[in-house]
C-alpha cells in the first residue's frame, strides 16, 4: 500500500482536524492508497534549543517527547499532507516546533524524504487572514527536504484554504468555497502520489542504465 500521512498543527479537535480529516478520507478512497492521521493536539512537544547534537552525533533530535512518534511516520510514509491553523498569518507554534524538529532527517536519512509528495492546507479565523502564507511556510519545508510539492488541482493556488470564522468545524463546514479547495487539493495529491509511486521505480532503472547517482545514496552537500 501506498501510504499518505496526514498531520494536523492545531492544539483543538476544531476546524483545522475536520479539514485534514476530510481530505484524508479522499485520499485513501483511491486504489493502492492508506491514510494516517497525526496531530499535535494533547501531545508533549518542545521546541528545537539548538544543542546542535544531531549535527555532532548525527542523531536524530536527542530531546525525548511526542516529536519520536510523526519522526517515524515520516520517514515511513510516501507522502505527506500538512494542515496548520493560521495564527499570525504563519503556521501554528506546535507546528512550527514539529517542523524545526525535523532539521535532523537530512543527516541521519540523507535523501529519506525525497521525492516524497507534500500537501499543505490552512485554517483562517478570516477569509484572507493568511492562508496563503501559511501555506508557504509549509510548502518551503516541504522543499527544503527535497520533496515534491503539489498545490492541488486547478483552482486551489498553493493548497487548500479554509475560512473557519472562528467557529471551530461548524464554521469550516459553512465554507463551501474553502471545502472545495480541500477536496480538489486531496484528488491532485492523490494523483501525484499515484503518478510518483508507478514512475518512481522506471525513474531508478533509467538512472541505473545512464549511470547517474540513485536519488537516494547521493552525498550530503557541506553546508
Ligand atoms: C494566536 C492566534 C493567532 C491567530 N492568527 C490568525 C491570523 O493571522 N489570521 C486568521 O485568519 N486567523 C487567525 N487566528 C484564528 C485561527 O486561525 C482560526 O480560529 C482557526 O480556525 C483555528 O483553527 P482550529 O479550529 O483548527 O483550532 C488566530 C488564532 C490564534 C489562537
Amino acid at each position: 500500500m501506498i501510504k499518505v500521512l496526514g498531520i494536523c498543527g492545531s492544539p483543538r479537535k476544531g476546524a483545522t482536524e475536520w479539514s485534514v480529516r476530510k481530505a484524508l478520507d479522499i485520499i485513501g478512497s483511491y486504489p493502492g492508497i492508506e491514510t494516517t492521521f497525526w496531530s499535535v493536539r494533547g501531545k508533549k512537544i518542545g521546541p528545537c534549543i539548538h544543542c546542535d547534537r544531531c549535527i555532532r552525533e548525527k542523531t536524530m533530535c536527542v530531546i525525548e517527547d511526542d516529536v519520536r512518534e510523526v519522526e517515524s511516520l515520516i520517514l515511513e510514509t510516501d507522502a505527506i499532507l500538512i494542515g496548520s491553523p493560521v495564527y499570525d498569518m504563519n503556521v501554528s507554534g506546535q507546528l512550527a516546533m514539529v517542523l524545526n524538529r525535523m532539521r535532523p532527517h537530512y543527516l541521519v536519512h540523507p535523501g529519506g524524504l525525497r521525492n516524497k509528495i507534500g500537501a499543505a492546507l490552512s485554517v483562517g479565523g478570516t477569509r484572507h487572514g493568511g492562508q496563503e502564507m501559511t501555506n508557504l511556510a509549509i510548502i518551503n519545508f516541504f522543499l527544503m527536504h527535497e520533496m515534491l510539492v503539489t498545490g492541488g488541482l486547478g483552482g486551489c493556488y498553493n493548497g487548500g484554504k479554509i475560512w473557519s470564522k472562528d467557529d471551530r468545524v461548524s464554521g469550516a463546514e459553512k465554507d463551501t468555497v474553502g471545502a472545495d479547495t480541500v477536496v480538489r487539493l486531496a484528488q491532485g495529491m492523490a494523483e501525484a502520489v499515484l503518478v510518483a509511486e508507478h514512475g518512481r521505480a522506471r525513474a531508478r532503472e533509467l538512472m541505473a542504465e545512464s549511470g547517474k547517482v540513485d536519488a537516494g545514496s547521493s552525498p550530503l552537500r557541506d553546508h
